[in-house]
């Protein structure tokens, strides 16, 4: 079984060392770098844009998983994309039309990721899985870091897995929202792939550290 990626989020990191802290995720064990990007209006907060982003992209080395907490997400995709989103991920709530937009996010050249409130019932990406490069599983409801894991999650990433699997399709399955040492085993369990952790990591003493314990977790799981 491969291993699982670790994508830690940069809504936690420190905003006047941005620099530095992305730094340090490179220099890490870390596989994706997750940016939040919120409108106030998808979610109540507001992040960062396109701008950002590509200040970002001029120093991370790894993968920009970019999670678009927005509404109307198909209008922004080329941009985002050339700001240098390499994963572009946009929520089943905000779109009427799901699958022209995974469509459009993979002729722009990034791959298509589709994020669930946890009200949503992940069977309503079922008719898509093989539109999508990435399933998000949102653990908490999106619009800010440190929130509590919903256990239910767990058997949503199941009911997923299961449905991925005798599919034999490829996509994976990334879980966002208060994931941390103490419930990362359970959550990679239940079939997860990917784990977005943001206070988990950049609130820690030692994130480089914290990253390399998650990254072990389960080993030969
Ligand atoms: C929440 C964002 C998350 C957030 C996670 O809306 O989508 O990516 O940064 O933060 P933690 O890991 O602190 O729950
Ligand atoms: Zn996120």
């Amino acid at each position: 079984m491969p291993k699982h990626k670790i994508s830690p989020s940069l809504l936690s990191a420190d905003f006047l060392h941005l620099e530095r802290d992305i730094q340090m995720m490179n220099d890490s064990q870390a596989d994706w770098l997750h940016l939040d990007v919120m409108d106030g209006k998808f979610v109540p907060n507001i992040s960062y844009g396109m701008d950002i982003i590509k200040a970002v992209n001029e120093v991370c080395n790894i993968p920009l998983d970019t999670h678009l907490m927005i509404v109307e997400p198909e209008k922004y995709v080329k941009q985002f994309v050339d700001a240098g989103a390499d994963i572009l991920t946009v929520h089943l709530e905000a779109c009427t039309h799901l699958h022209r937009t995974l469509q459009s996010i993979r002729e722009q050249g990034a791959q298509a990721g589709i994020a669930l409130n946890p009200h949503s019932p992940v069977e309503m990406v079922f008719d898509v899985l093989e539109d999508t490069d990435l399933v998000l599983i949102m653990s908490v409801n999106p619009g800010f870091g440190g929130q509590k894991f919903i256990y239910r999650t767990l058997d949503k990433i199941r009911r997923l897995k299961a449905e991925i699997t005798t599919r034999n399709l490829s996509t994976q399955i990334e879980v966002d929202g208060g994931v941390g040492l103490h419930n990362a085993q359970k959550i990679l369990e239940a079939g997860a792939d990917v784990l977005v952790a943001g206070s988990a990591i950049f609130k820690t003493e030692n994130p480089t550290l914290t990253i390399e314990k998650m990254k072990n977790i389960g080993a030969g799981l």
